[in-house]
């Protein structure tokens, strides 16, 4: 079968403090990649009022940008809300949806399933995070991720199916330290993919990217690719150093899978 793209993701959440720290930062990205040419699709989510000073550090579009959220409605009495278009407007190609520090905040299955919708009314990128908090031995987290998904998977149509990326981020692994195992990011894999199978068709669902999130650093992420099969990364902490982050592209862009 077809290697998949990689997809690498920066989400630097509430940082850096300033303007100025973020241009530092994805100059010290752009300057990290070189001139080489990288068989991954790179991305990073800054804050909001960074977007338009970093769409003009990336002329060639290498590193896309891409938003931490977004609002469903266009325009209109919404304090404090940002639309998709305003985010087209700033050169926004991939949108994060129901993370779980925005669900943590109240943002519910059905916010995110219009989210969702509206980003799809368009040519962006749905990022939609997944992931239980916790785990048990009785597997209750597999209902947890399938009840998220299945709540979106009504606003995702089959013909922008390409533009659908699937997040999976155990909540207790993010910011933690606490990587899930490769195994078990794999057999989520799998969960999720069946999932998609039977909601899509085996052929649409080959189609999505599968990338995992939560304490991804230099030193996991080669056997989370390899053993857990996943097709690229969220990344948090370890995107607000450059080296770090380029290291990690670096990681996913020499790997060969051997079988998928
Ligand atoms: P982390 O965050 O890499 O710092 O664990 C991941 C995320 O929240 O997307």
């Amino acid at each position: 079968m077809k290697h998949t793209r990689p997809l690498i993701v920066g989400n630097w959440k509430l940082n850096p403090a300033t303007i100025g720290a973020a241009k530092k930062l994805f100059l010290g990205i752009r300057t990290g990649l070189g001139r080489k040419r990288h068989e991954v699709d790179i991305a990073v989510a800054p804050p909001f009022p960074f977007l338009p000073e970093l769409e003009r550090l990336s002329p060639s579009g290498r590193i896309s940008l891409a938003a931490q959220d977004v609002f469903f409605e266009t325009t209109g009495a919404h304090t404090g809300e940002v639309s998709l278009p305003m985010l087209k407007s700033v050169g926004v190609s991939a949108v994060i949806v129901g993370h779980s520090e925005r669900r943590a905040r109240g943002e519910s299955d059905h916010e995110i399933y219009k989210d969702v919708s509206s980003i799809f009314n368009s040519n962006v990128t749905a990022i939609v995070c997944i992931g239980e908090t916790t785990r048990d031995d009785n597997g209750n987290y597999f209902s947890v991720v399938e009840a998220q998904l299945r709540s979106v998977l009504r606003a995702v149509p089959k013909s922008k199916i390409k533009r659908f990326v699937v997040a999976y981020e155990p909540v207790w692994a993010i910011g933690t330290g606490a990587v899930a195992t490769p195994e078990d990011v794999y057999e989520m894999k799998l969960f999720i993919q069946k999932i998609l199978t039977d909601h899509f068709d085996r052929k649409a669902a080959a189609k999505v990217r599968i990338i995992y999130g939560g304490s991804v650093k230099k030193k996991n992420a080669k056997a989370l690719l390899e053993q857990g099969k996943v097709d690229g990364f969220l990344i948090g902490g370890a995107s607000l150093k450059a080296k770090e982050f380029v290291d990690i592209i670096t990681i996913a862009n020499d790997y060969e899978p051997t079988s998928v």
